[in-house]
């Protein structure tokens, strides 16, 4: 979903996109004789702006948007609220990742955030974000046990799959407009994209 989430956020942001093509071109062309090969774990590890979009699409809609139950084993404050041994507790991650005191212009899908020169990546009062404003899989001992595997596979497979492919709307209207993300039991809203070959695959 964070791969799928980050193919369809570059087809709303055409200059998003020409800019991750373009690092993966300058990337992949050299390598191109035999990507099978070539393309190793220190070739994937240098997309830079590739991994700034994943972080932000993780931000931004949040595959995991929150969390399963949890409970205390006592009484606890936190925050000014008082806990109580036993009562459930969910962490809401999508309202963490729009929090406007972390976050500036938290609603735009803004991939430069990620980069620590740029001055988006502080909060909007200019200071360091906390540690815990962005938590895609959470964290401590109930951390995501998939979070290294995911990452690694986009880091592998986007690459290839943006060499490749171009994608673009199905739908005209979702050109314009984004349907809105809700959390619930009513599912996620579904874009359909169609890709179209930029090179033959080997
Ligand atoms: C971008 C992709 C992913 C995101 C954002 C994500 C996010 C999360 C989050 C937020 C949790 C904590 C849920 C909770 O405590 O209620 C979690 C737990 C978990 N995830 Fe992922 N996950 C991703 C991919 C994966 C993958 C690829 C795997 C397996 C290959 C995986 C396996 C698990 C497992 C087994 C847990 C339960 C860990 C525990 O409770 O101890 N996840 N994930």
């Amino acid at each position: 979903m964070s791969s799928s989430n980050l193919v369809t956020n570059s087809c709303f942001l055409p200059e998003i996109k020409k800019r991750l093509v373009d690092e993966i071109d300058a990337r992949l062309d050299p390598l191109a004789e035999n990507l099978q090969e070539l393309f190793t774990l220190e070739e994937a590890d240098s997309n830079e702006f590739l991994m700034r979009c994943y972080m932000e699409s993780l931000r931004f809609e949040p595959p995991v948007p929150q969390t399963t139950s949890t409970t205390f084993t006592q009484d606890v404050e936190l925050c000014g609220f008082n806990i109580r041994k036993g009562d459930p507790l969910m962490l809401n991650i999508e309202q963490l990742h729009h929090d406007p005191t972390q976050w500036q212009r938290h609603e735009e899908y803004l991939p430069d955030r990620w980069d620590t020169s740029n001055p988006l990546s502080k909060k909007p009062d200019g200071g360091q974000r906390h540690a815990y404003a962005f938590a895609p899989f959470v964290g401590g001992r109930r951390v995501c046990v998939g979070k290294t595997f995911a990452e690694l596979a986009v880091k592998f497979t986007l690459p290839l799959i943006f060499y490749h492919m171009d994608f673009s709307f199905k739908e005209e209207a979702h050109k314009i407009t984004k349907p809105k993300y809700v959390i619930g039991l009513k599912g996620c809203p579904v874009i359909v994209l169609k890709k179209e070959n930029r090179r033959e695959i080997k």
